[in-house]
């Protein structure tokens, strides 16, 4: 198949190339031409496990990316992929959706073709029926018959999204109609998944739904393992018999700093909002943020306990990125942790694999080393902030520290003398 996708971020980019990878003829239309460019010389401006090899192997042959909207008109499927950016009170910001669907529309214009238009970013319910569609069928002005509509969520997890493409739990397909679902539906063959069809509404709430109940599980962990520390249980252990009931299951429930990056916190924001303005009161889902935004200040509450007033420690930080396996640093939990240590005058030493360069745009004046070991050297106190698997290997390099008080916001390191954020 012929396919276009408009963006080449995380997501359009992931999705670019895995369809390329499937076989199909694809298209990336990026309006940053330095991305266009690199793309087209098989280098992933960004980092995500396997998306090198997979660039490598269709860049130039059926992978290609530009910045205008020339050669669209070929196209069988038209994939949205454009940020949906919060706007001040949490909403989505659905201003590259209608920019993108009006260079669709005009760039359809006179096409005999059919073309199925997909909205994969995530948009509140209501979005592709009341804003795609009526932007491009205006535009297009040659009526409905050439053009169908469907809203296919993405459920891919940054660091692993390669995988999650090829591998889904489902595919969720919402369409305008039975046509242009069955379309997307065929980009899809090569992948064992069970498909599920929906209204365009629906297809659009799945993808809210489904990050909103993960935040939950993880703010639900957070809430016990506090309790949990309290009472001197390990959360951990507890959590492994809860998660083995078939009807809970053992994922996210790991409890530590709550959750961060580009998805978890802005969508659970954005349904909130959905609901207040559809004269809902969300009160689990607020409970979720608070939860979230509360868990940080613990770690520090912690250390406050352990080592005493905090001003003119050598604090060593381990970990920045908002988990493992990538440099992006996205609401990440350790930014809260960081201008908290910083408020109270510590001196901070960090150490991540991956996201220092990241991290210094926000933080620049504090001192990031190449490895953990160099971090740790004269450190009053460690707080682990990511779940590195590198960490987990740590032992001697906690004899460098002056003294060894070490605390976990995520569970990952495997000598003793530790204690965790809530076990
Ligand atoms: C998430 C969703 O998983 C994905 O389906 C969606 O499309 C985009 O958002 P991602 O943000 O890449 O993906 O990360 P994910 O692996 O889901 O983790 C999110 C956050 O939750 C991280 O900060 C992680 O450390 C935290 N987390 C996850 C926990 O605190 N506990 C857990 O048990 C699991």
């Amino acid at each position: 198949m012929k396919i276009s996708v408009i963006g080449g971020g995380y997501v359009g980019l992931v999705t670019a190339s895995c369809f390329a990878y499937l076989g199909h003829i694809v298209q990336i239309i990026e309006i940053d031409s330095k991305k266009a460019d690199l793309i087209n010389q098989g280098i992933p401006p960004i980092y995500e496990e396997k998306l090198e090899e997979i660039l490598k192997q269709t860049a130039g042959k059926n992978l290609s990316a530009q910045s205008h909207y020339e050669g669209l008109g070929d196209a069988d499927i038209i994939f949205i992929c454009v940020g949906t950016p919060p706007q001040d009170d949490g909403s989505a910001d659905l201003k590259y959706i209608i920019s993108a669907s009006k260079s669709i529309g005009a760039a359809l214009k006179g096409s005999k073709k059919y073309h199925v238009i997909t909205v994969k970013s995530t948009v509140p319910p209501g979005t592709t029926e009341s804003i795609v569609m009526p932007i491009v069928l205006e535009l297009l002005g040659n009526g409905s018959n050439c053009v169908g509509f469907c809203m296919n969520p993405e459920f891919l997890r940054e660091g692993r999204a390669i995988d999650d493409f090829l591998h889904p739990d489902r595919v969720v397909i919402g369409g305008s109609s039975e046509e242009a679902v069955r379309v997307v539906q065929e980009a899809y063959e090569k992948l064992d998944a069970p498909v599920i069809t929906t209204s365009l509404k629906a297809a659009e709430m799945i993808k809210y739904t489904s990050n909103a109940f993960l935040a939950t599980k993880i703010s639900f962990s957070n809430e016990i393992g506090n309790i949990c520390k309290k009472i001197g249980i390990n959360v951990y252990e507890v959590m492994k018999g809860v998660g083995l009931d078939h009807r809970i299951n053992p994922y996210f429930l790991n409890a530590g700093l709550g959750f961060g990056g580009s998805c978890f916190p802005k969508d659970v924001m954005a349904l909130i909002r959905l609901a207040e303005k559809n004269g809902e009161d969300p009160v689990l889902l607020r409970s979720v943020i608070d939860i979230n935004e509360r868990q940080p200040g613990r770690i520090v509450q912690i250390l406050n306990e352990r080592i005493g007033d905090i001003r003119g420690k050598n604090i060593t930080v381990l970990g920045l990125a908002f988990k493992d396996n990538t440099d992006d640093v996205r609401d990440s939990r350790s930014i809260p942790v960081i201008s908290e240590l910083l408020e109270h005058g510590a001196v901070i030493s960090a150490y991540d694999p991956m996201a220092f360069e990241s991290m210094k745009k926000i933080f620049p004046g504090i001192n990031y080393h190449t490895n953990a070991g160099d971090a740790l050297i004269g450190a009053d106190a460690c707080l682990v902030l990511t779940e590195w698997p590198e960490f987990s290997k740590l032992n001697d390099e906690f004899n460098l520290m002056k003294s060894r008080v070490i605390i976990e916001g995520r569970k990952i390191l495997s000598c003793s003398g530790i204690e965790g954020v809530c076990w």
